[in-house]
């Protein structure tokens, strides 16, 4: 269609990267194509931290229990941030401000934030060659994450992101029929979409050119919800401050 679509289009997560540091241009240029992102009112309530500490890389690692936690070009983590707006006003301003900063919206408003410019910053990586994969499994452990990057109240971590030279070529991964994602004029019933996509993901997990196995995407997700998950994120954030009324 055109190279932007063509290069979202050919999206697939690298676990796998080459022993390549980013280049310090790299860096600023996915960063600052993340800040290009939309932004709530113009808050830009979010922080990017890049790890480059080999001790903390080794103890988030430990933390995601992933290795590409620790063996990458480079590892940000994505935080929602809504401490900059708070310390930007003076104390008799701040306590006017809690009421909004400590409720559901502005949570949402700083992790949708924080969310858009992953994204693009992710977009941006794939474009200069380099592979990326999300690293929700930081928040193994939320608790630990905040104490090893020092974050204040109002700033959560919400995932990370590894990015480096793809030493793997992965097969990029089926997604749902376009009807079952786009409704018209209101919310479709799903179902005969569900059973599509399980035949369409057993047939890619039977035939993918590495780690082939037996499954699909509704046995996936009863394998992940059917036990509680990271149950602690809930008290974190609101000792945080955050999404407490
Ligand atoms: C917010 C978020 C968190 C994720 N966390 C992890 C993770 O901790 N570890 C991992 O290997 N993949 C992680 N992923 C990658 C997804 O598993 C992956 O995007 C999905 O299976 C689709 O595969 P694809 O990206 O190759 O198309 C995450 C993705 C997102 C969006």
């Amino acid at each position: 269609m055109n190279e932007t679509i063509d290069l979202l289009m050919n999206h697939r997560s690298i676990r796998q990267f080459k022993d390549e540091s980013l280049t310090d241009e790299q860096i600023k240029t996915i960063i600052q194509a993340g800040q290009a992102a939309s932004t709530s009112s113009y808050y830009q309530a979010y922080t990017i931290i890049g790890v480059t500490d080999d001790k903390l890389k080794r103890q988030l690692r430990e933390v995601s229990g992933q290795e590409y936690v620790e063996h990458n070009g480079h590892l940000f983590v994505f935080c929602a941030d809504l401490n900059r707006m708070y310390q930007s006003q003076d104390v008799e301003t701040q306590e006017k401000m809690k009421d909004n900063i400590e409720n559901t919206e502005f949570f949402m408003m700083s992790t949708i934030d924080a969310t858009l410019a992953a994204q693009n910053a992710a977009v941006a990586s794939e474009s200069l060659g380099l592979g990326i994969c999300y690293l929700g499994s930081l928040r193994n452990d939320i608790n630990r994450v905040n104490e090893l990057l020092s974050l204040p109240q109002y700033v959560i971590p919400l995932f990370g992101m590894a990015v480096g030279v793809p030493d793997e070529e992965p097969d990029v991964k089926p997604r749902f029929d376009f009807n079952a994602i786009y409704h018209e004029n209101g919310y479709q019933d799903h179902t005969k979409h569900v059973e599509q996509f399980n035949k369409t993901t057993e047939q890619y997990y039977e035939d993918r050119s590495f780690n082939t196995k037996v499954d699909n995407w509704s046995k996936q997700v009863e394998r992940k919800l059917s036990k509680p998950m990271r149950m602690d994120v809930t008290d974190f954030v609101k000792q945080k401050g955050l999404n407490k009324r």
